[in-house]
């Protein structure tokens, strides 16, 4: 069974948030401009607060932006996965990165009582004022959050399946850096990212991801598509390679499977593993739902009765 590390948490509450300045932005999506959507690569200057040198990959930091909500009180803390590896983008770990993606849409109507016929422009607050961000500017952090969706201590002693749909690949760009640019050189282990995309041109940190398949053998990088001309998504992905590709991968004693990224992509994989035999391994299935078939697992019930086991990491936004 994997041994996870001990990792500092909440050193900087939300309520007593800490100066970082931004040091970086840029587009981090292979179309740049092209694309439908806005992703940025941004970088926070954490020097000399409690939080140098504190994140670790797969832990995500809190972002609280300045005014205030429709009621008065001020807004509330979002959280922001940490894109960066333990080092930090300076290699000393004063500055920390992440991926956010801006918020914006149509309005539509979330609860009893908004109005059904509003469709005005709806922009998300804490997204799009740290993609508004500019270098020099200061923003109030804290953390760091999170302790279940981390990488091992003995890193070579795992392979990897990271799954991610859209900014869900910010953690596994901390983690392939944390693996392959480790200042002790880079793993031995195999690792396989599959990176979920409306298209092409939505794809994140892409030329990072081809630079370490071209220069490392044991990194393989895929990617579903879900508009192109091959509709897919990550699961189905997984499907179309199973037995060559992900089966040897996972139903090893060395598998780890990690998934970032929306919530309906969990129910396929949970789906896919129980079909494949591999439930036992990843996931704790309740009593409810022991000798249903598969194919009668819904969403619902998936959600009720099914948690990730030790060698699953799971976090959906
Ligand atoms: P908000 O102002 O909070 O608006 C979003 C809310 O508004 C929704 O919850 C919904 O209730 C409502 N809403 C949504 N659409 C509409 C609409 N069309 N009309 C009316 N109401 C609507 N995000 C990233 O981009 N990158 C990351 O790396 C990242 N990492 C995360 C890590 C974790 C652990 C978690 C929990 C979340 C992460 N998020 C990440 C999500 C992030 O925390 C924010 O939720 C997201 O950026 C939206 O925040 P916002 O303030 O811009 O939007
Ligand atoms: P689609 O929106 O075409 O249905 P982004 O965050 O950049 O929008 O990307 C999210 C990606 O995840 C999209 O390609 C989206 O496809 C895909 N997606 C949507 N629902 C699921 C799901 N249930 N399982 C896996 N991928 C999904």
């Amino acid at each position: 069974m994997p041994e996870f590390p001990e990792v500092p948490m909440n050193l900087v509450k939300p309520k007593e948030p800490v100066i970082g300045k931004v040091v970086g932005s840029e587009t981090c999506l292979k179309g740049g401009r092209k694309s439908a959507g806005f992703v940025r690569h941004v970088a926070i200057d954490v020097s000399g607060t409690p939080l140098e040198g504190q994140l670790y990959p797969g832990q995500s930091f809190g972002i609280v932006p300045p005014g205030e909500d429709e009621n008065g009180k001020p807004h509330k803390v979002r959280l922001y996965s940490l894109a960066s590896p333990s080092w930090g983008e300076d290699g000393e770990g004063k500055v920390i990165s992440t991926t956010p993606k801006r918020v914006i849409d149509e309005f539509t109507s979330q609860k009893d009582g908004d109005d059904e016929s509003c469709h005005e422009l709806f922009l998300g607050v804490c997204s799009n004022y740290i993609c508004d961000a500019k270098v020099g500017d200061e923003v109030q952090v804290c953390g760091p959050n999170g302790k279940r969706f981390l990488l091992p201590v003995d890193r070579n002693a795992h392979d990897y399946v990271f799954m991610a749909t859209g900014t869900g690949i910010a953690p596994f760009r901390s983690m392939c850096m944390e693996l392959f640019d480790h200042p002790d050189g880079p793993t031995s282990s195999q690792v396989h990212l599959v990176m979920g995309s409306p298209y092409e041109s939505d794809l994140l940190y892409d030329d990072l991801f081809r630079g370490y398949a071209e220069k490392h053998d044991n990194f393989h990088y895929h990617t579903a598509i879900s508009r192109g001309a091959n509709k897919q998504y990550v699961h189905g992905l997984v499907e179309s390679q199973w037995e060559d590709v992900f089966n040897p991968v996972l139903s090893s004693e060395r598998g780890l499977l990690y998934m970032c990224g929306l919530i309906g992509m969990q129910f396929g994989v949970y789906q896919l593993l129980g079909e494949r035999g591999l439930s036992d391994d990843y996931m704790e299935i309740k009593d409810e739902l022991q000798g249903v078939p598969v194919s009668d697992w819904d969403r619902e019930t998936m959600r009720r009765y099914i948690r990730p086991s030790e060698r699953m990491m799971v976090e959906v936004y």
